[in-house]
């Protein structure tokens, strides 16, 4: 039997538990995940794509099933590129969700081949969000219960350079 390969997309910046937990838990439905860090156009990012990228990298250098990659343009061609058979998400709330159906139901209509697969976000993360991340070690705070250390010290490095 060939192997279930889901594509993990998002902005990761930067990753948080919340994400990671996500990912883990994939691996009870595939086989491989991708993580793919977008280009995104129309949102300026504190991480560069690279160092989002090499972040993801250095927290799972030890799950061989994980991919990190960057992609650009249409997430369902990159799906398709990467022969995976699914795009996975978390939803941590009722706006999640909104923005998620409409998210996969678009993908859908792009490519009816391509399944989404919205996970609900275990409890303890429905309210890590990365901007919140960012705000709080922005403004001093620690911000270590929602993200690795390894990534708070990293922003912490950015926002002094600024
Ligand atoms: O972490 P984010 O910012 O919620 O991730 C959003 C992302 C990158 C998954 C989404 O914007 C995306 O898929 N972008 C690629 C462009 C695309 O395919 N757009 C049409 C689908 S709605």
């Amino acid at each position: 039997m060939s192997e279930k390969i889901a594509v993990c997309p998002g902005s990761f910046d930067p990753i948080t538990y919340g994400h990671m937990n996500i990912i883990k838990r994939g691996f009870a439905i595939f086989d491989r995940i991708i993580v793919a860090v977008a280009f995104n156009i129309s949102k300026k990012t504190t991480f560069t794509v690279e160092e989002r990228v090499s972040i993801i990298q250095d927290l799972f250098h030890d799950e061989a099933r994980v991919t990190v990659d960057a992609f650009d343009g249409l997430l369902v061609d990159y799906v398709v590129r990467k022969k995976a058979v699914a795009v996975l998400r978390g939803i941590r709330t009722v706006t999640d969700y909104e923005n998620e159906m409409q998210m996969a139901l678009t993908n859908k209509m792009l490519n009816p081949q391509i399944e989404s697969v919205l996970m609900m976000t275990d409890g303890a993360y429905s309210h890590i969000s990365s901007s919140n991340i960012k705000e709080i070690v922005k403004l001093g705070g620690n911000a270590e219960s929602m993200v690795p250390k390894s990534v708070q010290t990293l922003l912490r490095r950015k926002f002094a350079m600024k």
